[in-house]
């Protein structure tokens, strides 16, 4: 089993990072932060003669990570009761992928959230809504969310214990993941 930890905030050292190696500490994974990447917004090219992708930038070499996984955890901050936009143009960009007959099948997919204000009634279903309809349009598994409250650069490094739905997950990750 390969782990796959994307990050999905625009700060180095985020909550966003924190949370995930939280979260699978004792699990070997790799780490990938958005971040670090230079990633272009979606292009539609489906009612033209181009073909579907760009290849000016670095979704392929973050794509053939995320291919390589078989369990991929998503860790986003809450941008204005959102995923952060670095997240969603990754996703956006998945669609360049499935039309190129790439499957994502059978993937297991792991939601973390992290904001400031009252995330898990403001943020996290609107967040766990999107991205489990797109699990299941790409046929792939959501295996379960976690959302942690935080503001500050350190803030969920800080937390005494992981929040009860991360220690869920987490066993459910230590259990089937090793
Ligand atoms: C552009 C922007 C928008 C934000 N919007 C929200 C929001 O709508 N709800 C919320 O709870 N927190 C919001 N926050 C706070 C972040 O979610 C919070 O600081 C989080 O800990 C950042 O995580 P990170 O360190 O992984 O980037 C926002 C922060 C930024 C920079």
């Amino acid at each position: 089993m390969t782990t796959l930890l994307i990050d999905g905030s625009s700060r180095p050292h985020s909550n966003s990072a924190a949370f995930g190696e939280r979260l699978l500490v004792g699990i070997p994974h790799q780490t990938l932060h958005l971040a670090d990447a230079h990633l272009n917004f979606e292009r539609d090219t489906r009612e033209t003669d181009q073909p579907q992708g760009d290849a000016s930038d670095d979704y392929a070499q973050l794509f053939a990570q995320f291919q390589a996984a078989d369990t991929i955890v998503l860790s986003t901050p809450v941008y204005w009761y959102n995923m952060s936009g670095q997240l969603k143009v990754f996703i956006d960009r998945w669609f360049d992928s499935f039309s190129h007959g790439v499957s994502f099948a059978g993937k297991r997919l792991c939601l973390l959230i992290v904001g400031a204000d009252d995330p898990v009634h403001k943020a996290q279903p609107i967040i766990e809504q999107s991205v489990k309809l797109s699990c299941d349009w790409l046929k792939m598994t959501f295996m379960g969310t976690a959302t942690a409250v935080a503001d500050l650069p350190g803030d969920v490094a800080k937390l005494p214990v992981l929040p009860a739905d991360a220690q869920k997950l987490r066993q459910i990750l230590t259990l089937t993941t090793n």
